[in-house]
């Protein structure tokens, strides 16, 4: 089972047959929304929509434990796929690319980041020095290769608290860091999937150029990031259906 964690935009997934929804509880309380099974091709999938259905749940109060054991621990997912958009620090990172980083800075706080923590758990430490899953990294560039679309191996995910956008001088610090592209949601959620063992990789859609550079020099424009984010999803649902399509079942 494939789970797809959609972003901004991503509410459904096109080429998603779907078999049924189901509303789960967990542990650590409601995730997001319903959870959605179905299967493209014969790749067994289940999606989620990160921040709600009608895209209610902004970043920072998205409840990344509740989703993240609802699709490893209920559906039992083997791999997770998460999609979520960006702004492009790096120069060949422009709005409209897709990337699959490889690694992550943190700038997050107050998000719930363990599953071992109250109730007498014991105090757990994971390796996290390549945070995302090669292996399904490799899969998902070749996927994109297949389907004929690029997706840029590599690169370092800043994550930031929003739901603000950064300030320009925020972004020169995310740069001077090693940051390349920076986004909201990328933690705790891939820490949190390394914690229940869950390979778990990412598409970034590039929407727009980060604060401060490019077109974005004095204000980031919403409309065309709505704008970048609309042409860009179905060239996401193509990787991830040639990704379901290629017999290596996740
Ligand atoms: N910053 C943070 N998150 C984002 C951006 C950005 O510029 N664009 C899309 N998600």
């Amino acid at each position: 089972m494939l789970a797809v964690i959609g972003g901004s935009g991503l509410t459904q997934l096109a080429n998603l047959e779907v078999t049924r929804r189901e509303v789960v509880r967990t542990p650590f309380g409601e995730p997001s929304g319903a959870l959605t099974f179905g299967c493209i091709g014969c790749q067994d999938v289940v999606f989620l929509a990160r921040h709600g259905y009608g895209h209610t749940i902004p970043p920072h109060q998205v409840n990344y434990r509740a989703n993240l054991w609802a699709l490893a621990r209920v559906a039992g997912a083997a791999g997770i796929v998460s999609v979520g958009s960006v702004g492009g620090i790096r120069a060949d990172l422009k709005p409209g690319m897709l990337a699959t980083p490889n690694q992550i800075l943190d700038y997050t706080w107050g998000r719930n980041v363990t599953f071992h923590e109250g109730n007498g758990a014991q105090v757990t430490h994971i390796d996290f020095t390549e945070p995302y899953d090669s292996e399904l990294r490799q899969q998902l560039l070749a996927a994109a290769q297949r389907a004929g679309e690029t997706l840029l191996d590599g690169g370092v995910y800043a994550a930031t608290q929003g739901p603000r956008l950064e300030t320009a001088a925020e972004v020169n610090r995310l740069e001077r860091d090693g940051a390349d592209m920076v986004g909201m949601t990328g933690m705790p959620e891939a820490s949190l999937a390394r914690e229940l063992g869950v390979p778990y990789a990412t598409i970034c859609v590039v929407t727009n150029w980060a604060a401060g550079r490019g077109d974005s020099r004095n204000t980031i424009i919403f409309a065309k990031i709505e704008e970048v984010l609309q042409a860009s999803l179905s060239r996401v649902r193509r990787i991830i259906g040639h990704l379901c399509e290629a017999g290596d079942r996740v």
